[in-house]
């Protein structure tokens, strides 16, 4: 009886351990298929970069296991202004900020620079101000301005200095510039909320940042911050507003697109390391056919003016409120053999409707990148036509969270399009008005927010390759040989460190 049992019982574990060996087996390789499939799967790394690689790895996988464990301490579930000073100091996002990074192909001109850099502005000479209940506007002029003003306009320096409290007026004034507050879930409740305050900033910059001396110094000022953020390479949207200086002076979009052009060629001439910079036109979505008609026009006297200076054409604004693309196909199909598209498509959480559906218009339209394409994971065919037809779709994870598209990263449908390797580029959006990083704060909370536990080095790499490969750079091979050098350099950086 006794042994009849131990015989049995031993039948019963040979049977199980095999059982488990088999099953063990087959979750290895469905998740090694994964794993085979994930972004920068192919990328082979080298010795040096596979010590880098470890050095990363155990602090990301160090803060995420922690956050495993005390979700209630994981930063990236939380509002982006929660965490976004305290994770600079970490050694991570140093290296990350260190780290070549490629191009930027998705901001937009005026939200590069923070509220800090904004309020050195108002230090100008010939500014003036009109402080309202609610509202501040600005102008430069050479003598007191006669518009619209519901108190008074005085010059800056007068306001500034009868105030009695610089700081304060200093701070105050701050606020204008920026859409960080400390309690941004209470306040920015809904979407258009916050897009209405976000619109509001640029309002009021707007009105100081179009006069033609400081339009010029704010873009060299942007590219240097690209820079000093180890950026190589920037395609810039712009509305390209009409610029004035003190001489009464207008200057329309094409001189203003020549304004940016002027101020690049100063800025290569003082940072010639620096690969460069295109404009892509991106006006208003709000508008009936006759103006896009016509800022069509405007984009093609540019191309003529400036053919390598132009990317292409876009069109910007809150997309739920704003024109669908298809309102506007007699135009755009007209003007696709000569100008290239990269439009702004599926920013929106709304499924089905005419802002979902701009995805389609674009892929139609034969558009070279979908700016955001945030909605495009609920539409299977679209996804298979992007891949197949190689549209990057360009991500910006940060701008998302701040304007309430997703509550948590970790539900961002990058994790998706990284686990399906999908042609994507990492990207800012509106940076300075979040007070963020032109761009490392988007490759590090895609790094340790929105990708996988497993994923390391190999991925951060290839989303910097692919800002070259899928942007409109000139001499891309040559742009992505001189990556390379940069690239070795920063890891042989790191080793002989010892970070
Ligand atoms: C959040 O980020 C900061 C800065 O990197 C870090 O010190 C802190 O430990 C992080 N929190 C957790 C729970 O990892
Ligand atoms: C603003 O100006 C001060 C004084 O010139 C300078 O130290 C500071 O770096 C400037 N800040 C920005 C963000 O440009
Ligand atoms: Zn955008």
């Amino acid at each position: 009886m006794w042994s009849v049992t131990v015989y049995f019982l031993i039948g019963v574990v040979s049977v199980l351990a095999n059982d488990v060996k088999t099953i063990v087996d087959e979750r290895n390789r469905l998740l090694k298929r994964e794993l085979d499939m994930m972004i920068g799967s192919d990328i082979v790394l080298s010795d040096s970069e596979q010590k880098v690689n470890e050095m990363i790895m155990k602090l990301k996988i160090n803060e995420m296991d922690f956050g495993f464990e005390h979700p209630q301490y994981f930063n990236y579930s939380k509002h982006f202004f929660e965490y976004k000073d305290e994770v600079k100091k970490s050694k991570l996002f140093k290296l990350i900020k260190q780290m070549p990074k490629g191009a930027v192909l998705h901001a937009h001109d005026t939200a590069i620079l923070g509220p800090d850099y904004l309020l050195n502005l108002t230090y100008w000479d010939d500014l003036y101000v009109c402080f309202e209940e609610e509202d501040v506007h600005l102008l430069f002029a050479a003598e007191t301005p006669d518009s619209a003003c519901k108190t008074k306009w005085q010059l800056m320096r007068d306001a500034r200095y009868s105030s009695g409290n610089v700081e304060k007026f200093d701070r105050e004034l701050r606020q204008y510039f920026t859409i960080v507050i400390d309690n941004p879930q209470e306040v920015y409740s809904d979407i258009n909320i916050i897009w209405t305050k976000f619109q509001k900033i640029f309002m009021t910059a707007g009105t100081m940042l179009t006069y033609m001396p400081v339009w010029e110094q704010y873009f060299y000022d942007s590219l240097k911050a690209l820079r000093d953020d180890n950026v190589m390479y920037f395609e810039v949207r712009s509305v390209l507003p009409e610029l004035y200086d003190l001489d009464g002076n207008v200057y329309n979009s094409v001189e203003t697109a020549v304004a940016y052009k002027r101020a690049l060629d100063k800025f290569m001439n003082d940072y010639p390391d620096f690969i460069g910079a295109k404009l892509i036109y991106a006006p208003l979505r709000r508008v009936d056919a006759k103006v896009i008609k016509d800022s069509i026009r405007v984009a093609r006297e540019i191309k003529r003016k400036l053919p390598d200076f132009l990317a292409g054409f876009d069109l910007v604004g809150q997309e739920d409120l704003g024109e669908p693309i298809k309102d506007f196909l007699p135009e755009l199909i007209e003007a696709s053999n000569e100008i290239d598209y990269f439009f702004h498509a599926g920013e929106t959480n709304w499924y089905g409707t005419s802002s979902d559906e701009n995805l389609a218009d674009a892929i139609a339209l034969g558009t070279r990148r979908i700016g955001h394409a945030f909605a495009i994971i609920k539409h299977p065919v679209l996804m298979e036509e992007v891949k197949k037809r190689n549209i990057a779709l360009e991500v910006n994870v940060v701008s998302n969270v701040v304007l309430k598209l997703v509550e948590d990263v970790r539900n961002h449908p990058l994790a998706f399009f990284l686990a399906q390797n999908m042609p994507v580029v990492i990207s800012s959006d509106d940076p300075g008005l979040w007070e963020a990083e032109p761009l490392s704060h988007d490759f590090y909370v895609t790094f340790m927010g929105v990708a996988s536990r497993h994923a390391d080095l190999r991925m951060l790499k290839k989303l910097a390759l692919n800002s070259l490969y899928y942007s409109t750079v000139s001499n891309k091979d040559k742009v992505i040989h001189e990556f390379d050098i940069r690239w070795t350099k920063f890891i042989d950086t790191i080793v002989k460190d010892q970070w």
